[in-house]
């Protein structure tokens, strides 16, 4: 049941406040403002290196997360697709734990890596959303997140709780580890709070992201960049696009474009450019400026605050509410997703199936 939307992805989409306010539900406790892991979960204070693992946009949500870990909990991360980790010669640690994220727990190449990372002695946690799948079996402690079915190929409301899920492990393992204070665990639980409503705001620019869409649906391809946190965001992006709207799409670290890929920046090529108003920003716009100077259609994805800063020359800017700085990727996806989701009923591709993919990857 689509719930009066074409497609499950618009359905799964506009499910993204309720299922990020259960999900986060799960962990917060409201009134003391702090974050309570279920029972058997790591001992984060005792663990010298956290290796996370997944595969497509699940391992995006995972090198978010790895930002956080390192920031909040200043845990060494050593993070990798499945598919590389489970045949690379890990040196692993002697008090390793190892994190996999998948929605529907079945996939392949993760529960390959999930049984490397077990025999070589280290603790295994997952966030999984389908409880009864095989990677949450072969789990010591599942983190929970409930997105609830998700139909569509592309990953949408899984992707948010996942985030949502993991902010709530980092937070959770930056008090374990005494490195985040009683006033920062607070502040970013307050974070939290705010961000299913910040997610329906966003969806309110559905209307202008449609008609962006149909200039991009005639380019030949996108760019995505980012910074910071706002880096996986543009490989997911990129990703989404690809994958839905058979779109030519790559996402890179702002920083890497003058590095080789700027020599394929023309009017046919835009640049989206996640830039949330944080640490990073001056120096995402001054990438951004560097494009236009090459004749290149900047698209600005940016808070109210950021477009008046920056939006002024560029080819078109998409509003996002401001959240706590280092949450932005929860709020940023919905208009990533968008971009894809319209750019793809432009062309009129199939939305929730695509061409040669399937929604849980069982073979390596
Ligand atoms: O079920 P999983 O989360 O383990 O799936 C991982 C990837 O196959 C998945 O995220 C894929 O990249 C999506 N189709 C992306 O939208």
């Amino acid at each position: 049941d689509k719930d009066g939307h074409r497609h499950f992805m618009a359905k799964e989409i506009h499910e993204q406040p309720e299922v990020i306010a259960h999900t986060i539900s799960r962990y917060i406790d409201g009134t003391s403002k702090t974050i309570n892991l279920p029972n058997g979960a790591f001992d984060f204070a005792k663990l010298d290196r956290l290796t996370i693992s997944a595969c497509g946009t699940a391992y995006y949500a995972g090198l978010v997360a790895k930002y956080w870990f390192e920031r909040w909990a200043r845990l060494p991360i050593e993070i990798d697709v499945a598919s590389e980790l489970r045949y690379r010669d890990v040196p692993w640690t002697k008090d390793g734990g190892a994190l996999f994220i998948t929605q529907s727990g079945e996939t392949a190449d993760t529960l390959s890596a999930l049984r490397e990372a077990r025999k070589n002695g280290q603790q295994i946690a997952s966030v999984v959303n389908v409880p009864e799948s095989s990677i949450a079996r072969e789990s010591d402690i599942v983190f929970p997140m409930a997105a609830g079915p998700e139909i569509g190929v592309a990953s949408t409301k899984a992707f948010t709780c996942q985030l949502a899920a993991l902010a709530c492990i980092a937070i959770a393992a930056g008090r374990q580890r005494g490195t985040l204070s009683a006033e920062e665990e607070s502040e970013l639980v307050s974070g939290l709070l705010e961000i299913p409503r910040l997610v329906a705001e966003a969806l309110k620019q559905s209307d202008k992201i449609e008609t962006i869409a149909r200039d991009i649906a005639k380019a030949t391809g996108i760019f995505y960049i980012g910074r910071g946190v706002s880096y996986p965001m543009a490989l997911e992006g990129a990703l989404k696009l690809k994958e839905i709207s058979y779109l030519h799409a790559e996402g890179y670290a702002s920083g890497e474009l003058k590095h080789g890929p700027i020599a394929l920046i023309d009017e046919n090529l835009p640049i989206a450019v996640i830039a949330p108003v944080d640490a990073h920003f001056e120096k995402t716009v001054s990438n951004m400026q560097e494009v236009m100077a090459r004749d290149g259609k900047a698209l600005l994805i940016s808070c109210k605050d950021g477009i008046a800063r920056a939006g002024e020359k560029t080819w078109a800017n998409i509003e996002t509410p401001k959240s706590h700085p280092l949450l932005s990727p929860i709020v940023y996806a919905v208009p990533i997703q968008l971009l894809a989701y319209f750019t793809a009923t432009t062309k009129g591709t199939d939305v929730d199936q695509p061409r040669n993919l399937a929604k849980s990857v069982t073979v390596e």
